[in-house]
């Protein structure tokens, strides 16, 4: 009997609560309207329940706030406060329609301390929670006119969805503020903003003091977080529109991969940005990254010059000058003490010497994070870049970043780190002296060398051409050598001999036989291009792996890099494909030298696909050092010696 009471008395209070709310309206609504006042303990719910606006005080707090939160997410997650400057000191506060059209925060005492502050004219207005969590302010009439929106308006946290305006240009570049403390919303001494100086990147500064910076915007990526590649799904981070708006404008946007995802992003009281997800099954915010998350990430770690490095450990960063340059002070920088940071060993010639040769020059470091306060320069190309900074003394650094453009640095380089993968390459200015002979001269080399071979190789082949008819008078009476002279001579000394082709080479240059010499021309032509400055004897070995490439459709490789640079490439293959050619097996198919200038010579007309080489069955056989198909030997020996 005591217990049916009990459930009595408890399903009258219930019903009787359940009155209550319909008189002073416990709201389930999603919106505010002119007479539908939210008080204290009443609370507008998102259409599909996610959200809630409402008052809360946070914890160890009597105070109170208007703020939306997560309704189903226990601890309560606050992503925004309306009032955070200014909270209620008791619970007769209120959200209302104000008479000037506006969403307010009012006090017991009927003082607004907190407003949308939209101009005035508004007219019948009413306010959403949308199902994204934006709380608008529209016109009732027309409700996808918004007066306001709340996503314009952020505190400390960017939900998918919002599309949140700065404008780096006019000064108003911080986007979130996070809470003084923990359990304090009101905005604390950090902030989340765009630079405002030079690429676009994100800033978080403490007070005017940076504290991390994303790296420049690619339009694609924030090149200083090289691992955006790397999470699964890109999109859980930070964009930024670009190209700016017209006025200058950027927006922070942010595209869920799953809208289902209950994603977030948070700046903390501390100044560290934080990404979560919500886990549903583990009831819990799984956080995806933070930044800054490593010593390096830290602004600034190593000073000037230096480049921060946590590939080995993330906890430790490790600090080291830029090559060529040297720790300010040798003793703080061994104590761990990298404040200072480093400067050059020799200082820059620029401005001070009018000799060429004492000009500056340029050295790359790859997989970088740019320095800080780069600035974007609208030129073309990377040449146009460098040219650039070669004639600005004060310019210290130059990149040609690709989605950026032409970048340069003309301040102390600040704020690198080494990436392990990804990254950026920078172009950092140093004295002339420091390069050591440098990459140029040797390029020069490369070059002379290239233009003397080929000089040779002409001068050859006209000479070949000129004495055409001489040479074959003298080779038809060459081929009447007996095959067997031909082996005494030779004397089989290649098989004792460390290498079968040299023997067989420098048999047959001292034989001077003007074919052998055309078809060491023509493998000066090939070989040249893959090992420097080995006339004849280069050839072959080159010729062999030519054939081995060539077949497997991989000629480029044989090419040396340093031409594979240029446009030549064409005429390199060219002259491989021709050199394939001459050192067919058969005679037959080998072509005549009239045919092989026209080859060299003509950019467009068609090659014959080559058959295998003679060298390359000759090497691989192994006959030689047998001593036993002596044939074979003199078989190559003949066809070489038959003139065309
Ligand atoms: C709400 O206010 C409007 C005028 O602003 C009035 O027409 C309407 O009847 C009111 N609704 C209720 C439920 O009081
Ligand atoms: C508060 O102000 C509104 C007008 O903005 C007025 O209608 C209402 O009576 C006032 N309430 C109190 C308690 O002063
Ligand atoms: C308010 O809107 C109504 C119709 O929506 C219009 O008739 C009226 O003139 C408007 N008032 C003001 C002050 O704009
Ligand atoms: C959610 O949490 C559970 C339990 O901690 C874990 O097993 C699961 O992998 C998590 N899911 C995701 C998507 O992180
Ligand atoms: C997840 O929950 C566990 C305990 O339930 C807690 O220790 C951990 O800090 C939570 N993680 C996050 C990111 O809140
Ligand atoms: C380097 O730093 C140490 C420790 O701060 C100081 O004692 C020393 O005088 C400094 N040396 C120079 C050359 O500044
Ligand atoms: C970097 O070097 C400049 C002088 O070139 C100096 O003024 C500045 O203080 C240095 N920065 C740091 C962080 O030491
Ligand atoms: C060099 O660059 C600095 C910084 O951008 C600039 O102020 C200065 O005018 C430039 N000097 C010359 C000669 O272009």
């Amino acid at each position: 009997m005591a217990a049916f009471n009990r459930s009595l008395t408890l399903v009258t209070t219930l019903l009787l609560l359940l009155q209550l709310c319909a008189i002073v309206s416990c709201s389930t609504s999603n919106s505010i309207t002119r007479n539908h006042t939210i008080r204290d303990g009443d609370s507008v719910i998102s259409e599909d329940e996610i959200f809630e606006l409402g008052f809360f005080s946070p914890k160890d707090s009597t105070l109170r706030y208007v703020g939306i939160w997560y309704k189903n997410i226990e601890p309560r997650t606050i992503v925004w406060v309306a009032n955070r400057e200014k909270p209620l000191l008791d619970n007769n506060g209120a959200l209302k329609i104000a008479d000037d059209g506006n969403l307010v925060v009012a006090n017991g005492q009927n003082d607004t301390i907190w407003s949308t502050n939209v101009p005035p004219k508004l007219n019948n207005t009413v306010a959403l929670l949308l199902k994204t969590g934006d709380l608008v302010l529209s016109s009732d009439s027309d409700r996808s006119n918004l007066y306001w929106e709340s996503f314009n308006n952020p505190t400390d946290t960017f939900l998918p969805g919002m599309r949140v305006r700065v404008n780096p240009s006019r000064g108003e570049n911080r986007a979130f503020i996070p809470w003084k403390s923990e359990n304090d919303p009101s905005p604390g001494r950090y902030s989340l903003g765009i630079d405002p100086i030079g690429a676009l990147e994100i800033v978080i500064w403490e007070g005017e003091t940076r504290k991390w910076r994303s790296g420049p915007w690619d339009s694609v990526i924030f090149t200083g977080i090289p691992d955006m590649f790397r999470v699964t799904n890109y999109i859980y981070g930070f964009k930024l529109s670009s190209p700016p708006e017209r006025d200058g404008s950027v927006y922070f946007t942010y595209v869920p991969s799953d809208s289902s995802d209950l994603l977030r992003f948070k700046v903390r009281f501390d100044g560290v940005v934080e990404q979560f997800r919500w886990n549903n099954s583990a009831k819990n915010w799984t956080l995806l990254q933070l930044k800054p998350g490593t010593t390096c990430e830290i602004y600034n770690r190593c000073g000037n010059y230096s480049v921060c490095d946590d590939s080995k450990d993330f906890s430790s960063g490790k600090c080291s000058c830029i090559d060529k340059f040297e720790p300010v002070n040798r003793t703080q920088w061994d104590n761990g003490d990298f404040s200072r940071g480093c400067q050059r060993r020799v200082p820059l010639n620029c401005g001070q010497s009018m000799l060429a040769s004492q000009e500056d020059g340029f050295m790359v470091l790859r997989g970088m994070k740019l320095p800080d306060f780069g600035s974007v320069v609208s030129l073309e190309n990377s040449e146009a870049c460098k040219d650039v900074c070669v004639r600005n003394c004060s310019c210290n650094a130059y990149a040609f970043v690709r989605g950026i453009g032409c970048m340069t640095w003309n301040q102390d380089l600040i704020d690198m780190e080494r990436f392990e993968h990804g990254g950026e390459s920078i172009n950092v200015r140093l004295a002339e002296s420091e390069l050591g002979g440098g990459k140029e001269k040797w390029k020069l080399w490369i070059i002379v060398f290239s233009v003397i071979g080929v000089f040779l190789l002409g001068s050859c082949i006209w000479i070949l051409w000129k004495f055409k008819k001489r040479v074959k008078a003298f080779l038809w009476k060459k081929k009447k050598l007996s095959v067997f002279d031909m082996r005494e001579n030779r004397g089989y000394s290649v098989k004792s001999s460390s290498s079968p082709i040299q023997d067989l080479v420098g048999d047959q240059v001292d034989t001077t036989d003007l074919p052998i010499f055309s078809f060491n021309s023509v493998a000066l032509a090939t070989g040249d291009f893959a090992e420097e400055n080995k006339l004849g004897q280069g050839g072959f070995g080159t010729v062999y792996k030519a054939w081995h490439l060539w077949s497997q459709g991989k000629t480029k490789e044989l090419i040396d890099p340093t031409v594979k640079d240029t446009r030549d490439i064409n005429e390199a293959i060219r002259c491989i494909h021709v050199g394939m050619l001459c050192t067919q097996d058969s005679v037959f198919y080998r072509p005549n030298m009239a045919s092989v200038l026209l080859m060299l010579e003509s950019q467009t007309s068609h090659l014959p696909r080559p058959r295998q080489p003679t060298f390359h069955s000759f090497l691989n056989s192994g006959e030689i050092v047998d001593g036993q198909d002596v044939a074979s030997v003199n078989d190559i020996t003949l066809t070489t010696v038959v003139g065309r």
